[in-house]
């Protein structure tokens, strides 16, 4: 594993490892074991849209593995002014030992790999969001105990989230059921992958069908970051149908989880009751983005 770009290029193994591994990274963290494993290294972070989570996990992780991380705005760079991904890749992978970078288009995180030398990491694009996945299903295995053979539900808009929830829950042995609506649905090429799973996938536009005896439910805003220009075109094909609240729930296995991956939006996709009564869990989700970010990047930057 040379980058982490989408889940579509881990193998099942390899998204096990690093579980794993953020379990131990966990561990030594609350017990105060020294984990300094990317001592002398340097982490460069880009971000061409907002973040708390991404932003704040992946600094305080690199500081945590003994390394140094750059919060760089993409404005603030010249590729920011038009410099070519190519000529930045270049340049960064003779400062950096690895790249964080959030922004719009997954070519540019694809071509910044392939034209630099040094690991990238995907902290969201458009189309993926890897890291909150290895975090959500972090978290589900730590309530569940297990991964394999759970039913995972999502609903709401076919984006980045879905993309990788889709590609995640299903290499790690989940059954997964998208409720998406016309229009809105996930990618092609995801979905060309989960036709690979027979009966193990399921796309509906009826969230009810969805839910019905999920062990896990998740659900993410209507629009996304570089989508605030569709938000009542959006709200006019969500409202009232794609929200997880307490009469979707009581369709789910009644110990069913309840994920996002934040900020969320109550009284849009999931009520403040449903988000309340599973907060604890939504918490976890937010926290284990440092463990899983921190297993990332020991594995790619070591
Ligand atoms: N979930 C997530 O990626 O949060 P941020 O946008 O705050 O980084
Ligand atoms: N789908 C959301 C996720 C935010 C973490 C977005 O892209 O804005």
């Amino acid at each position: 594993m040379k980058h982490l770009l989408k889940l579509l290029d881990l193998t099942p193994d390899e998204i096990m490892a690093l579980l794993n591994l953020a379990d131990q990274l966990k561990y030594e963290q609350k017990h105060g074991i020294a984990h300094a494993h990317l001592a002398g290294k340097t982490l460069g972070m880009i971000f061409a849209k907002s973040s708390t989570r991404t932003r704040v996990s992946f600094e305080t992780g690199i500081y945590q593995l003994g390394g140094h991380g750059l919060c760089l705005s993409a404005s603030d760079l010249q590729i920011g002014r038009g410099e070519p991904v190519e000529d930045t890749a270049r340049v960064l992978s003779r400062y950096l030992d690895g790249i964080m970078i959030r922004t719009f288009a997954q070519k540019e995180v694809e071509d910044l790999a392939a034209y630099g030398s040094i690991p990238v990491i995907n902290g969201l694009t458009d189309f993926a969001h890897p890291c909150q996945v290895l975090a959500d299903l972090m978290t589900i295995r730590e309530h569940k105990d297990t991964l394999s053979g759970l039913t995972a539900a999502y609903i709401g808009d076919g984006n980045n989230m879905a993309n990788s929830l889709i590609v995640g829950c299903l290499k790690a042995g989940m059954n997964f059921r998208a409720a998406c609506p016309q229009g809105y649905r996930p990618d092609p090429r995801v979905l060309d992958f989960a036709a690979g799973y027979g009966s193990k996938f399921l796309l509906t536009e009826s969230p009810a069908e969805a839910a019905a005896a999920a062990d896990a439910i998740f659900t993410d805003v209507w629009a996304s970051m570089g989508q605030e220009g569709e938000s009542a075109a959006r709200e006019a094909v969500f409202a009232g149908k794609y929200q997880v609240n307490a009469e979707l729930m009581k369709l789910a296995k009644p110990d069913c989880m309840v994920q996002h991956c934040l900020p969320a939006h109550r009284g849009e996709e999931i009520t403040a009751e449903v988000f309340e009564a599973h907060a604890a869990e939504i918490f976890d989700e937010a926290e284990n983005r440092l463990h899983a970010q921190k297993a990332v990047m020991v594995m790619l930057m070591k």
